[in-house]
């Protein structure tokens, strides 16, 4: 494949391949070796519309960790703010030699456009509230590592549902991996088009806590949100949030995930966040390893096994 657009794209052995290969450059890290010849003289343009800390920190890491040449251009500073459009902006950076350009971008579909303009792979950083998808590969070598094969794991996924790109990507990715997905929201924060996702929908997250493998807490996003559909914070951290309470519900093995950033006690307690249960921490270290393989894989770098330094 030459772009990661959407989960969607993403067959199980696709899947399985970035996770196992990511698996690979795991262990290879875990040995000492920070650096990898395998993308030498490849260039990586990161290309950010709107804010991010860990996505654009763990590509660029990525990237350089397989010896590829990084440029990182954010909206913010640039000729965007003299009206030039994406495709200008993307037909420049081509210009540059990008071999492979990494956009998050506000408006849903702006990776796909892009792909139609440039020769180089696109990969999804987050667009809109439409996907993630490398926010679910991570979350899915975070849960596999933890706890194992997916097939048949309980995933519960709580709250903004309706403005989470992480959500979409991880429902879809997720139960193309065979694990099972439970969405728990108000329905206003729920998509009109839910019913078609492969997952469960419940408006009760006390009665699905006892039986999840995962609780995935998601921000709640006030900056896209009309507040007239939104509960009070503390109405909506009495109904949704994950506190101590709630988490003694779980059974002992299970864990709690969050994309980040986090509204420390809205969504999720402080000592939630930061209990041994919690793999927010591991997520973000996993998201270099995640997007190596990613890089590595759309961009056919040199084997591995003879390309260690
Ligand atoms: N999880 C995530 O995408 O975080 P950033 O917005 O900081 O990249």
């Amino acid at each position: 494949k030459r772009h990661l657009i959407s989960a969607a794209d993403l067959s199980r052995d696709d899947a399985l391949l970035i996770l196992d290969t990511a698996d690979e450059l795991a262990k290879i890290s875990e040995r000492s070796i920070k650096k990898l010849p395998t993308l030498r003289g490849r260039t990586v343009v990161n290309l950010f519309f709107e804010d991010s800390t860990r996505t654009r920190i763990s590509f660029e890491a990525a990237a350089k960790r397989l010896s590829a040449d990084v440029i990182n251009f954010s909206a913010k500073g640039s000729s965007v703010s003299k009206g030039e459009s994406l495709k200008d902006t993307a037909l420049t950076l081509e210009a540059m030699g990008a071999d492979a350009v990494v956009i998050r971008h506000g408006a849903s579909g702006a990776p796909h456009r892009l792909a139609g303009w440039v020769r180089g792979s696109v990969v999804n950083a987050g667009d809109g509230t439409h996907e993630h998808p490398t926010q679910a590969l991570l979350d899915a070598f975070t849960m596999r590592r933890r706890l194992g094969p997916l097939d048949g794991r309980r995933v519960t996924i709580v709250g903004d549902v309706l403005h989470s790109r992480v959500a979409r990507s991880n429902v879809l990715l997720l139960s193309t991996l065979g694990a099972e997905v439970t969405l728990v929201a108000p329905p206003t924060l729920l998509p009109v088009t839910v019913d078609s996702w492969p997952c469960e929908v419940s408006y009760d997250l006390d009665t699905v806590l006892p039986k999840s493998d995962v609780v995935m807490m998601l921000r709640v996003q006030r900056e896209r949100m009309n507040a007239a559909f939104f509960p009070t914070e503390r109405e909506y951290s009495r109904r949704y949030g994950l506190d101590r309470d709630r988490v003694a519900k779980m059974h002992d093995d299970a864990i709690v995930m969050h994309p980040g950033p986090m509204n420390r006690g809205m969504e999720i307690a402080a000592e939630v966040a930061d209990s041994p249960r919690s793999t927010i921490v591991e997520q973000v270290a996993n998201g270099v390893t995640t997007r190596m393989a990613v890089l590595y894989l759309l961009l056919g770098g040199a084997d591995l096994g003879g390309e260690i330094q």
